[in-house]
């Protein structure tokens, strides 16, 4: 079992990696979580884990569960009503937590429930993909989508504890578990030299789940998020690098009509990133091809239709991180060393997407 400490100005919180806890109860005992629970399930998580889920639940009498499935178009307020309405018809009040056993989709859901509800009850996320472990559990953002634009309503609230039992990874179909390892990669350019060849190295014992592998790429990844959102808990400054990628990701994944999954999205938003951080002349043409080598490792596998670039742009336009309407990148100088806030010409941005996703597209 490994451990990280999450210190923020809001709340601390650990974060337990392990391959196979006995009793989740036991450790939110230990935790001081509060006894009357209600849980959020992630629908195929159910199916997969019905009798380990079941169990967890069975040992809090009285406890109700709430079963949603992950899809981004139920990112919503419906959804959010319909955990809020379930809270008050069981009587669930302000000494009550909601335990969230799911992906990030759910997990973003349940979260913003949480903190909204009677003005913010206890939250801990057991995340069950390798995303929602090394990104959207930890770290307090929560969230729905509104005028198809990804997470455009939601909060900061920390949970007050993250349970990653690598054991639910197990039933991830292969495509899961590479779009997880799209957003460790960002990790990789966020840290060091070492956590990105060790990535490299290890890319395909990861797919495999090699259990010490992930756990170590878990562990890393976590502890370098922990590390900035220490810093930066609500996104002033600092942490806008763990959006390196994201402003192109999230337009493209708009675009594909959520038919490319979030990581994927990612491991191409942070190709054009890099491809526009070439071509402002942050990179040389060597540190670029150097960089490439970790996104390489994912070209053939995504299912991505060349778009329209005049598109994307238009979509970016409305990114909740754009300020005086301009879109900000954030691009990369060196391994650990990130420029945000970038506003960067039209013409560049297209050649940036055109050159990022020739990558991807055969
Ligand atoms: N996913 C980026 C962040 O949590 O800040």
């Amino acid at each position: 079992m490994r451990k990280i400490k999450v210190s923020t100005q809001t709340q601390d919180y650990d974060v337990i990696i392990d391959s196979g806890i006995k009793d989740v109860n036991v450790l939110l005992k230990k935790h001081k979580i509060k006894a009357k629970r209600f849980f959020v399930i992630d629908s195929k998580v159910y199916k997969y884990h019905k009798a380990v889920i079941d169990k967890i639940i069975k040992a809090n009498p009285g406890a109700k569960k709430l079963i949603i499935t992950a899809k981004e178009e139920n990112k919503t307020y419906e959804t959010l009503q319909k955990i809020h309405e379930r809270l008050i018809k069981n009587g669930y009040g302000r000494d009550s937590a909601l335990i969230a056993i799911c992906g990030g989709i759910v997990g973003d859901i349940a979260g913003f429930a949480a903190s909204t509800y009677m003005r913010g009850i206890q939250l801990v996320h057991l995340p069950t993909t390798l995303l929602a472990s090394v990104d959207s559990a930890i770290g307090g953002k929560t969230g729905i989508n509104f005028h198809n634009t990804k997470n455009l309503i939601g909060t900061f609230y920390q949970p007050e504890l993250v349970i990653v039992d690598t054991k639910f990874f197990k039933t991830l179909p292969p495509e899961e578990i590479n779009c997880g390892l799209g957003e460790v990669v960002k990790y990789a350019f966020l840290s060091n030299d070492s956590f990105n060849k060790y990535f490299i190295k290890n890319y395909r014992d990861a797919v495999k789940l090699k259990s010490d592998v992930i756990t170590k790429i878990i562990y890393e990844s976590v502890k370098i998020k922990a590390a900035v959102v220490r810093q930066d808990e609500k996104e002033s400054g600092l942490r806008k690098i763990l959006n390196l990628g994201h402003t192109f990701a999230h337009a493209l994944e708009v675009q594909q009509n959520h038919k490319l999954k979030h990581g994927e999205a990612v491991v191409t938003g942070i190709s054009c990133a890099l491809y526009l951080s070439h071509q402002l002349n942050l990179i040389t043409t060597a540190e670029l091809e150097k960089h490439l080598e970790p996104i390489k490792l994912f070209t053939q596998k995504f299912d991505l239709e060349k778009p329209d670039e005049n598109e994307i742009i238009k979509i970016m336009l409305r990114d909740k991180k754009n300020r005086d309407g301009k879109i900000k990148f954030v691009l990369l100088k060196g391994i650990g060393e990130l420029l945000v806030d970038v506003s960067v010409e039209k013409k560049q941005i297209k050649k940036a997407i055109e050159n990022g996703l020739s990558l991807f597209i055969n």
